[in-house]
């Protein structure tokens, strides 16, 4: 079964083709990085009009050969997101099911991360799965019991983590997005030069918060200013490793928690942009094997997985179709919505 997955929620124009939910046909991405790299984040009318330039030359260019005809199915992204973004791909999905009769499925952007894992993967993947979804806009731990079973252990109470690695970047003015800038950066710098705060709120809690974390890199810079009148190349370093190392700590720390509430899992999955950070994947590999669990730890096979793509879209569609084919219609409508829950 082909599937066309459409992806514009924030700043990436993404279409791809996807067979039986796994096989990536092709899979291409217009990135808007330079657009928004002036502003040091996503503008919403920027990032709008950009993707309607980009929509259709996307989608023609990961089609290839294939025709419409050649489609089982079109897979969008119905939400969260930035609504203007998400309306030129809500839109352009709908126009094409109606006009070429190709059953619509909806999907949830959190629910497309998940199945990023997925993606270029043979063999089953076995259930129950616990999935930590760390992204710029979404930090949740989920349980996974089956396709389209999603039970939410925690979230953040305010920043997701990739949040938290953009301002980060922009406090210390190494650019957007922050996430690979700081990992690459963190390289060289020393994890252990400040002490900087880890919330692990209530105790047993599953939830997040980055926001104490935030404020104390805000003040150390805002000092450091005061006292040096420059940030140093060694200073931006350090912070960016204690940084790195307090997110991914209580990243890795937490998914092991919940590891520990539900023993049975089989699988533990990590997936959205922060996935791609090194130190978290290194970091939870550690605890795993020093706590001896027997789990496959996986996360998406290819980088240009981590962050938003449309093949995500397109596998978790084939496999919300398969568990509800009815559900899923032909001349169809999706409407966009900024909050769609999981
Ligand atoms: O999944 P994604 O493309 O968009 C959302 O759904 O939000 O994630 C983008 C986020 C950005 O905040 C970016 O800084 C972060 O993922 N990111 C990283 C890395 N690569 C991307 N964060 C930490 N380390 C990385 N290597
Ligand atoms: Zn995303």
């Amino acid at each position: 079964m082909k599937i066309l997955g459409i992806e514009t929620s924030c700043d990436e124009t993404a279409a791809s083709v996807v067979e039986d939910g796994h096989l990536v046909l092709s899979n291409v991405i217009a990135s808007q990085i330079d657009l928004h790299a002036k502003t040091g984040g996503v503008v919403p009318e920027v990032a709008a009009r950009e993707h309607v330039l980009k929509m259709l030359p996307v989608i023609d260019e990961a089609l290839g050969n294939f025709g419409f005809d050649d489609l089982d199915a079109i897979a969008v992204t119905k939400g969260p997101g930035l609504i203007s973004s998400l309306i030129i791909g809500t839109e352009t999905a709908s126009v094409i099911s109606c006009v070429k009769e190709i059953r619509l499925i909806e999907v949830q952007h959190i629910v497309g991360h998940i199945y990023s894992n997925w993606l270029n993967v043979a063999e089953p993947i076995e259930f129950p799965i616990l999935v930590l979804t760390v992204s710029g806009g979404h930090n949740e731990l989920i349980l996974m019991k089956g396709h389209g079973e999603f039970e939410v252990l925690g979230e953040t109470l305010d920043d997701a983590a990739g949040e938290a690695f953009d301002k980060v970047a922009r406090l210390l003015d190494l650019g957007y997005p922050g996430g690979p800038i700081i990992s690459r950066i963190a390289v060289s710098g020393d994890e252990k030069a400040f002490k900087l705060p880890r919330a692990w709120l209530s105790q047993g809690s599953l939830d997040f918060s980055f926001s104490g974390l935030k404020t104390a890199v805000l003040d150390l810079v805002k000092n450091t200013v005061a006292a040096r009148g420059i940030l140093s190349a060694k200073f931006k370093a350090d912070v960016s490793a204690s940084f790195q190392e307090a997110v991914c700590e209580i990243l890795a720390t937490k998914l092991m928690m919940a590891y520990e509430k539900f023993p049975q899992i089989k699988e533990l999955h990590l997936a959205g942009g922060v996935s791609a950070n090194l130190r978290l994947r290194e970091l939870i590999e550690e605890k795993i094997a020093i706590f001896k669990i027997k789990v496959k730890f996986r996360y998406p096979r290819d980088l240009k997985f981590c962050t938003d793509n449309a093949a995500m879209i397109a596998a978790a569609g084939y496999h919300l179709y398969k568990k509800n084919p009815k559900a899923h219609k032909r001349l169809a409508n999706v409407v966009p919505s900024a909050n769609y829950a999981l």
